[in-house]
């Protein structure tokens, strides 16, 4: 069986016919010579003369950074995915060592320019005794399982890995009130992304050309263009102490009744996290936040709050190296701390709970780093893990019953090209389910000030839900730090209208360091878009809009980097508008009906 197997994947591995790649690339011969490189040396460990020079003209610098989709020739980098996942396969099963597999990894990261000597060797150290794992208890492992989740975002394959569904009540989402004039409101603060950088240095080294800049052991600034800033930095940097004090010195000269944070503590420094850093840095930042604020705070996790990033092994992996039960136990406590009530339970289950902070309204806390496609446990389990998509209709349709309002934190957006794509779909369809109970939805992550519109799964004009993205404190990369304070009303719980404040941070870094940065409020939502509410329904409406009038877009574009000079620097083309218009119009990713019925709107005008 075992044998057969092997076999099997070997003929894939060589008898791939390579016609089947696009060959219109100039790069085409050093990309031949990558493959045939490949099939020489993982299995024997000895790089053939031309592979170092074809590897270094080929190059996939920081192939796993955001936005790297738009750069690589996408079926090029699938093919070398497979291709080398399967040789890897092959080897392990034939009793290839984790010392020679994290040898071969570490040579082909650094050759291939993905990061810098120092990021490689130590993300690669962190990683591989899972991807081991994973591969020793997966006996029917394929390398679409893993290049089709961990290279969604490059569209690579899944086969048919990756197809599962929940269970969801019958019937509609029954009507409730809307909400109206006479009624009154209160104000929630949402805060995101903070990413506390213990070690920012200011007038460090911001073209450092690691994942994260402004480090002390990043040598000195080439030039005084290069130093960075005092307060933070558009480029590539995180958030000091300094500048986390400062912005609840700020939000609490404003009112509100109860604060969202929407996830992501710890810094960019990704290759070298370790479980006693991470729970010092997660402690103090919620122990500032139970001092600072007179109301209740209700937290998710990001996906860099695990050590190592992004990885949520499920009650399956039985090794204990890769337990994250620390995280799940360091957030039941410091949670009902800032929550005020017991939720232990499901934070220990998977880091999800609800909550119902006054009758009619209702707190739902979910755990979507799960669906995060550099979460490496996907691969070995992806059916809705720890349960939580059952136990979130579970709980909306029990609110129902109780005819409450609920709003839901999410961390990760559904939409985007590294939410696993089932989970996605999934979750739209617990939306569309519950659309008239949940009032509001909130999302981090993306560091962007963002929304997105659900739709009808039915009926796909029918808007049905809208999720905000809290843009982040952070500027990682290019955007002026902010936050964002919602008007909500008293009786419905529906969102009114929000406002997004921010600084300027280029402003902010030229002047005496002893003073506050001037914050300020960049726009209101209804009087931007010239709309009634943030009611679904009403958003869409903006979608629509945008299409025909394209300064609408201008203003979204600039909104999303909070008018952050480097982001506007770039500019915004008709392309980039019609990907901003598209990342509005899609919660599912790779459901595009919407996005191209606007694309159509948009190409008229
Ligand atoms: C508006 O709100 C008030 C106060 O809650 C309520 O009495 C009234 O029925 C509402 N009107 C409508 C049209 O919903
Ligand atoms: C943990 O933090 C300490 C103190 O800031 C630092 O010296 C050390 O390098 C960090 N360890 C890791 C693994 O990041
Ligand atoms: C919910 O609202 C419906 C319709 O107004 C009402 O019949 C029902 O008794 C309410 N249920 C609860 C638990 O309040
Ligand atoms: C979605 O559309 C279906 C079919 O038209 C309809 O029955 C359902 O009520 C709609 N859902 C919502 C939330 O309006
Ligand atoms: C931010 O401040 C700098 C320095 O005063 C200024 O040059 C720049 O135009 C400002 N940016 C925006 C978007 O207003
Ligand atoms: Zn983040
Ligand atoms: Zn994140």
């Amino acid at each position: 069986m075992a044998r057969f197997r092997i076999l099997s994947v070997a003929i894939c591995v060589f008898l791939l016919p390579f016609v089947a790649i696009e060959a219109n690339n100039e790069d085409t011969s050093d990309f031949e010579l990558v493959v045939r490189g490949l099939k020489e040396y993982i299995p024997s460990q000895n790089p053939p003369d031309y592979f170092n020079t074809a590897m270094e003209n080929y190059q996939l610098t920081h192939l796993f950074r955001e936005g790297m989709e738009d750069i690589y020739d996408n079926p090029q980098i699938c093919y070398i995915c497979n291709l080398a996942v399967d040789l890897v396969i092959l080897e392990r099963r034939e009793g290839m060592t984790r010392d020679t597999l994290a040898e071969e990894a570490e040579y082909l990261c650094i050759h291939l320019g993905i990061e810098s000597r120092r990021v490689c060797l130590g993300v690669i150290e962190l990683n591989i005794d899972a991807f081991i794992y994973i591969l020793d208890n997966y006996p029917d492992l394929t390398s679409n399982r893993i290049c089709g989740s961990v290279l969604q975002t490059l569209g690579c394959p899944k086969g048919d890995a990756y197809e599962w569904s929940i269970n969801l009540p019958s019937g509609n989402s029954p009507d409730r009130p809307k909400p109206n004039d006479t009624t009154d409101s209160f104000k929630i603060l949402q805060l995101s992304d903070i990413h506390y950088d213990p070690n920012y240095t200011p007038n460090g080294n911001a073209e450092c050309g690691e994942p994260i800049c402004c480090q002390e052991d990043q040598g000195e600034a080439p030039s005084e263009e290069a130093a960075c800033g005092y307060w933070t930095d558009y480029r590539d940097a995180d958030v000091p102490w300094h500048l986390v004090e400062e912005t609840i010195r700020q939000v609490n000269t404003q009112e509100f009744d109860y604060v969202y944070y929407t996830g992501d503590i710890i810094n960019h420094r990704v290759w070298e996290t370790s479980v006693t850093n991470n729970t010092n840095t997660i402690s103090q930042l919620y122990s500032y936040f139970k001092d600072s604020f007179a109301v209740p705070v209700y937290p998710i996790f990001g996906n860099h709050e695990p050590h190592p990033l992004n990885t949520w092994p499920t009650e399956s992996v039985t090794d204990e190296q890769f337990s994250i039960q620390w995280l799940f136990e360091l957030a039941a406590d410091a949670w009902s701390d800032l929550v005020g009530e017991d939720i232990r339970e499901t934070v220990l289950k998977g880091g999800y709970y609800t909550v119902s902070p006054k009758p009619g309204f209702r707190i739902i806390a979910i755990n979507s780093n799960l669906c995060y496609s550099f979460n490496w446990w996907l691969i070995f389990e992806d059916k809705d893990p720890y349960g939580q998509l059952q136990w979130l209709a579970d709980t909306l349709k029990q609110a129902e019953d109780n005819n409450e309002s609920v709003h839901i934190l999410s961390h990760i957006p559904t939409g985007t090209s590294d939410s696993l794509s089932v989970w996605g779909r999934e979750y739209s369809r617990i939306i569309d389910r519950f659309a008239n109970t949940i009032t509001g939805q909130f999302n981090g992550h993306t560091h962007k000030d963002e929304f997105s519109v659900y739709y009808n799964r039915s009926e796909p004009s029918q808007a049905v839900g809208v999720v905000f993205n809290g843009a982040s404190l952070t500027p990682f990369s290019l955007s002026n730090p902010s936050y964002k304070l919602y008007d909500v009303d008293a009786t419905t719980f529906a969102l009114n209208d929000y406002e997004e404040w921010t600084f300027n941070l280029t402003l902010a870094n030229s002047q005496p360091s002893t003073q506050s940065p001037e914050w300020y409020k960049l726009y209101s939502f209804v009087e931007a878009y010239g709309v009634e509410s943030l009611d679904a329904v009403e958003v869409d409406k903006v979608l629509l809009k945008m299409a025909e009038d394209h300064s609408l877009l201008d203003d979204y574009f600039k909104f999303k980097f909070r008018n952050g000079d480097a982001g506007l620097a770039a500019g915004c083309d008709d392309d980039c508008q019609k990907a901003n218009l598209c990342q509005m119009a899609t919660t599912v990713f790779g459901e595009d009906a919407r996005c191209n019925l606007l694309l159509d709107l948009y190409d008229q005008k």
